[in-house]
């Protein structure tokens, strides 16, 4: 650490020198036993590489998915973190299956809005899926989270994604951009 470093730093309790909302660095162990300073990378913006089409017109078909899932969201259970959320999930032979987020009071039983979509299609019988969108009321689109993806690429493969808010799309790309290794029951042969 240089010197200029140090005066811009606070010494906390713990007598690390960490300038104010810096995080401390990670120390972890490598096989060999040796211990080495890494850093904590959750403030990078390299999730922003993953590239959306944004701005090109939708399709009429796209604003129609996202509409149903604009209808379903006016469901949705967010009493919790009052950001909702609603998914429209369609099938290859034209159906389309709505979904909202559910909450509850212990807050980790959460469902998803495209969660609810996929298991409410599953369960009524459907099986082969083209896109699915997701809309919440905010500027940024709103990806499915980590398990969603999952879920996605299990049941429903590459499917094409149309995210967007009440105004209308906002991007529109496909499963594997935000899932690019998937585990799947390919790996389980
Ligand atoms: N949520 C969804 O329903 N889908 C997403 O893609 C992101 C997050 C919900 C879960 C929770 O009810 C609320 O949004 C805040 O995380």
């Amino acid at each position: 650490m240089s010197g200029s470093d140090r005066t811009n730093s606070i010494p906390n309790s713990k007598g690390d020198r960490r300038k104010p909302g810096e995080r401390r660095a990670r120390v972890t162990t490598s096989p060999d036993g040796e211990r080495r300073r890494g850093s904590d990378r959750r403030d990078e913006t390299s999730w922003q590489a993953v590239s959306i089409e944004a701005g090109s017109p939708a399709s009429e078909s796209d604003r129609a998915l996202l509409s149903a899932a604009i209808d379903a969201r006016t469901r949705a259970q967010a009493h919790y973190s009052s950001f909702k959320v609603g998914a429209a999930l369609e099938t290859a032979d034209g159906h389309v299956i709505g979904g909202c987020n559910i909450e509850n009071a212990t807050y980790g039983l959460t469902l998803c809005a495209e969660r609810v979509a996929l298991v409410k299609a599953l369960s009524d019988g459907h099986s082969i899926f083209t896109r699915i969108a997701v809309v919440a009321d905010t500027e940024a689109p709103t990806p499915p989270c980590g398990p969603c993806r999952q879920l996605l690429w299990e049941y429903c493969g590459d499917i094409d994604i149309i995210l967007g808010n009440l105004n209308g799309p906002t991007g529109r790309l496909r499963l594997s951009a935000l899932l690019p290794m998937p585990f799947d029951r390919r790996l389980l042969e």
